[in-house]
């Protein structure tokens, strides 16, 4: 029995977010986007095409007009201008007109390329996400961001755009390795952490549910995490004030991201950042100090890190600079009025930005 959120844009429904464990009813759900008079092109990467690629395949085929797929290689470096031209080629080749449909099959990187080619070849076409990371899951399928990273930058090119339906399969969170998984589950806890104290506890009570992939838990956790991205992204779509709560951890993780060259991953990186922006939040005697140490520790757990060897303080703070939340010339860091509640503030000092990127920065005591 699959469960529904409707996100709505202008107070007006725009589209359906389905909460599953399996694929069973994703037919009958696009059976709701009249497909057997629409061609299908599903898009997704060589990885995600062995594991699911087929059932999915499987289950359009005689049900549209024509179904096909397109994959591309895995991995974050294919999110270019490049792989989307190819799309566009491999769509023009199908003979793809407007009325058709794309089918974004994958995590982040997938949702985001299908998303912006479906914004933009003739002019847009409808897509629908099916996103089988827990990153894809509690973030980047919600919301209508889409694009592409342009020249070293990230997401530097792209569209606001939003899909006809979410369908998530949280089945598909138990293939994930630990790594992909627990990047995802930053993003859960920001959720909990900018809006929701009530949230934040639960996540904390089920470490070891959360930790065993139980699947009833995973289907409550996506489900409570969307509804606080669906508040924020309903009240601000297109990121002009408080959507930018969604950037807590974000502008010292991205610094971070950067500096390791992307090798860690995003919600490493996230985590890392919601350390140091929690450390902050304490020095403003905003937080108290056993709720600081309380988000720090509590990442642990959950397999995310909480210090690094290796950064200079320097390095990150004039990273921090050119992060696209930068505006003027202040920077719109996310702070933690209470565990719960997030605000911009654009009056953080570098001092203190150096100071939070020292408490995460591990130096071995030789003592
Ligand atoms: N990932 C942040 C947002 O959707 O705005």
């Amino acid at each position: 029995m699959n469960s529904r959120l409707t996100i709505l844009y202008d107070k007006k429904p725009c589209y359906d977010i389905v909460f599953d464990t399996s694929f069973n009813e994703l037919l009958s759900e696009l059976k709701g986007f009249d497909i057997e008079n629409r061609r299908i092109c599903v898009v997704t990467d060589s990885h995600v095409a062995s594991f699911y690629g087929e059932e999915i395949m499987a289950l359009l085929s005689g049900n549209c007009l024509k179904n096909v797929l397109y994959s591309f290689a895995a991995g974050e470096e294919q999110k270019t201008l490049a792989t989307v031209k190819e799309i566009y080629a491999f769509l023009i080749k199908e003979k793809f007109d407007r009325k058709d449909l794309l089918i974004a099959l994958g995590g982040g990187v997938t949702g985001d390329i299908t998303g912006f080619t479906a914004a933009t070849y003739l002019r847009g076409i409808d897509f629908i996400q099916i996103p089988t990371t827990l990153l894809a899951q509690a973030d980047s399928s919600i919301g209508g961001k889409t694009g592409v990273d342009f020249d070293g930058y990230k997401n530097m090119v792209g569209a606001f755009y939003m899909p006809k339906l979410v369908y998530m399969n949280v089945g598909t969170l138990k293939t994930l390795d630990d790594r992909q998984f627990f990047s995802g589950f930053a993003e859960i806890m920001k959720h909990g952490l900018i809006k929701d104290s009530i949230f934040y506890e639960w996540l904390l009570d089920h470490i070891y549910e959360i930790n065993d992939r139980e699947e009833e838990t995973l289907l409550e956790m996506v489900e409570r995490s969307s509804k606080i991205k669906k508040l924020v992204v309903e009240k601000d779509p297109f990121e002009k004030g408080d959507r930018a709560l969604l950037n807590f951890g974000h502008t010292i993780g991205h610094a971070i991201e950067k500096s390791k060259n992307f090798t860690m991953t995003h919600g490493e990186c996230v985590a890392l950042g919601m350390v140091a922006a929690a450390f902050i939040s304490w020095k403003h005697e905003w937080l108290s100090m056993e709720e600081y140490y309380e988000i720090r520790d509590m990442l642990v757990p959950f397999s995310l890190p909480i210090s690094l060897e290796d950064i200079n303080p320097e390095e990150i703070l004039e990273l921090t600079k050119s992060d696209k939340k930068m505006e003027g010339n202040s920077i719109k860091f996310v702070l933690l009025k209470k565990v719960g509640k997030a605000l911009i503030d654009k009056n953080v000092t570098d001092e203190e930005i150096l100071n939070a990127v020292s408490e995460i920065h591990y130096v071995e005591d030789f003592e």
